[in-house]
C-alpha cells in the first residue's frame, strides 16, 4: 500500500504517495526528475547519492522516501536555483578543477555545503575529514579540497558585514 507524503525539494513542496520500499533516490531521480543526484554503490559507500534532509546529509540511496514526510530536501539543483549563477561552491569546482568525470561531484557539493554551513573557516583537515563518505573514482581529491577552501573564502567574503559602529 503507498503511502501519502509531505515534502519540500529545494524549497518546491511536494505531496505523492509512494510504496514504502522507494529511496530517496528513486524519488528524486526517477519521479521528481532531478539527476544531478548520482546512484553510484547504492549500499552507502561512495556518497555519490548524498542530499541534504533538514540540516543533516543522507546517502539517498539508503533513506527511505517515506522517511523524508514532513521534512526539507536539497539536493545539487537547489544550490543554482535559478540556473544562471552558480553557488561558490560550484564555482569553486570548476575553478581549481576539481572536477574530471563529474560522478562524484554533486555528492562532494553536498558534503562540502554542509561542512560550510557548520563551519565557514574549516582547516584543511576539516575539509578532508568532511568528505571521508564520498569517494572520487578519478582520485582528484587534491583538486576538490582546495575547491571547498576557495568556496569557503568566497562565501566569508559575500557574508554581509555588520554595521560597524
Ligand atoms: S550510491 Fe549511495 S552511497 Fe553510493
Ligand atoms: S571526478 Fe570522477 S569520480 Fe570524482
Amino acid at each position: 500500500m503507498k503511502h501519502h507524503i509531505n515534502f519540500k525539494v529545494n524549497g518546491d513542496e511536494y505531496s505523492l504517495a509512494v510504496d514504502p520500499w522507494k529511496t530517496l533516490n528513486e524519488l528524486l531521480r526517477e519521479d521528481l526528475n532531478l539527476t544531478g543526484t548520482k546512484l553510484g554503490c547504492g549500499t552507502g559507500d561512495c556518497g555519490a547519492c548524498t542530499v541534504m534532509v533538514d540540516d543533516a546529509t543522507v546517502s539517498s540511496c539508503l533513506t527511505l522516501a517515506v522517511s523524508v514526510d514532513g521534512k526539507s530536501v536539497t539536493t545539487v539543483e537547489g544550490l543554482a536555483p535559478s540556473g544562471e549563477t552558480l553557488h561558490p561552491i560550484q564555482e569553486a569546482f570548476i575553478k581549481t578543477g576539481a572536477i574530471q568525470c563529474g560522478f562524484c561531484t554533486s555528492g562532494m557539493e553536498m558534503s562540502a555545503l554542509h561542512l560550510l554551513n557548520q563551519n565557514p573557516s574549516p582547516s584543511e583537515m576539516e575539509i578532508r575529514k568532511s568528505l571521508s563518505g564520498n569517494l572520487c573514482r578519478c582520485t582528484g581529491y587534491n583538486q576538490i579540497v582546495e575547491a571547498i577552501s576557495v568556496a569557503a573564502e568566497t562565501m566569508r567574503e559575500n557574508e554581509p558585514k555588520e554595521e560597524q559602529r
